[in-house]
C-alpha cells in the first residue's frame, strides 16, 4: 500500500489493517445484525477470542463489541455501521447507516464497514449513505470498507461483470477497501477496482479445502485478502481454520499445504 500523500492518521489506521505484504485477513462476526443469533455466533465474544491472534481485523457491530469484547484487545476493530433490516421480513437491501460519527470515534474503531446494494431498489440510498459515511469519517482519518451486498440474490449476482461494476462504484464513492465475493474471472473484478478488494466466504462449504482454494485463487487473481466468517466459526476446528487461512494469506501456502496445517492443528 502506498501511503504517499495520505494523511497520517488515515495511513496509520490502514497500515494496521493492510499489512506490509499488501494482504489482510478480517474476521467477520457481524452477521447477527440481520440474522440474529446465527449458528456459531450465539456468544460472539467467546467465539472471537481464540481467533484474534490470527487475524488483522475484526468486523462487528457496536452492540456486540460493547457487550462481549474485552476492551484491552489488540486486534483492530472494523465497526459495522449499517443495518435496520432483518431476515424476518422484507427486502434486505433496505439498509442505512445506524451509527453516528461520535459513536464511531468513542468506540475507537480502526475502520468502519457498511453495505451497499447496487442493482437494487435501494441502490441510491445505500450509495449516498456510503458517500456520507466517507465524508463524516474523513475529518478523523477513519477508513471505510464498503460491502457489495447482494441480499438473497447471491447466486444471480455471483458473476464478474456485476461484481466489477459494484466494486468500482464503491471505490468511486470513496471506499478505502471493498468487500465482495469470489467469482469466475475474479481478476476482472480486482483489476477494475483501484482500492484493495477482500472476499467474503458466504455460507459454510462442504469441505475446508474449497475455502482454502477460493481464497488462494482470489489472492492469485488480485484480492488483498478476506473478510470471512461462517467458514471459520462454523467449522469444527475454528482455530485450525483461522491458522490455515493465515497461512494462505500471509505465508503464501498453497491450498494443500494449508489444508495439511488445518488437519495437523485440528487433530492435535
Ligand atoms: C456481509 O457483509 C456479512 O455480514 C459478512 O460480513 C460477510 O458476508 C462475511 O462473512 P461470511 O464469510 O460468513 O460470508
Amino acid at each position: 500500500m502506498n501511503w504517499t500523500g495520505m494523511e497520517w492518521g488515515l495511513a496509520n489506521r490502514l497500515s494496521k489493517l493492510i499489512k506490509p505484504d499488501g494482504r489482510c485477513f478480517y474476521l467477520a462476526m457481524d452477521h447477527g445484525y440481520f440474522q440474529g443469533p446465527t449458528h456459531g455466533l450465539a456468544r460472539p465474544g467467546e467465539a472471537a477470542k481464540p481467533l484474534l491472534p490470527y487475524v488483522d481485523g475484526l468486523f462487528m457491530t457496536r452492540g456486540v463489541v460493547r457487550s462481549t469484547l474485552d476492551p484491552a484487545m489488540e486486534t483492530p476493530l472494523i465497526l459495522r455501521v449499517s443495518g435496520g433490516n432483518s431476515m424476518a421480513i422484507g427486502d434486505l437491501a433496505d439498509e442505512d447507516v445506524t451509527v453516528s460519527i461520535d459513536e464511531i470515534i468513542r468506540i475507537n474503531a480502526a475502520a468502519v464497514g457498511m453495505s451497499t446494494y447496487i442493482g437494487s431498489d435501494f441502490q441510491h440510498r445505500t450509495l449516498m449513505a456510503l458517500a456520507n459515511l466517507v465524508n463524516n469519517c474523513a475529518p478523523y482519518g477513519i477508513p471505510v470498507m464498503a460491502v457489495t451486498a447482494v441480499g438473497r440474490e447471491l447466486k444471480e449476482k455471483l458473476e464478474p461483470r456485476f461484481l466489477a461494476l459494484a466494486c468500482r462504484i464503491c471505490a468511486e464513492h470513496g471506499a478505502h477497501v471493498v468487500k465482495t465475493y469470489y467469482c469466475d474471472d475474479f481478476e476482472k473484478v480486482a483489476a477494475g477496482c483501484p482500492v484493495p478488494v477482500v472476499i467474503a466466504g458466504g455460507p459454510k462449504t462442504e469441505t475446508e479445502l474449497e475455502v482454502l482454494q477460493f481464497v488462494y485463487d482470489g489472492i492469485q487473481q488480485g484480492a488483498a485478502g478476506v473478510n470471512l466468517g461462517r467458514n471459520i466459526w462454523q467449522n469444527e476446528h475454528p482455530v485450525a481454520m483461522a491458522r490455515a487461512l493465515q497461512g494462505v494469506i500471509h505465508e503464501n501456502l498453497t491450498p494443500d499445504q494449508a489444508h495439511d496445517l488445518y488437519l495437523t492443528i485440528g487433530n492435535s
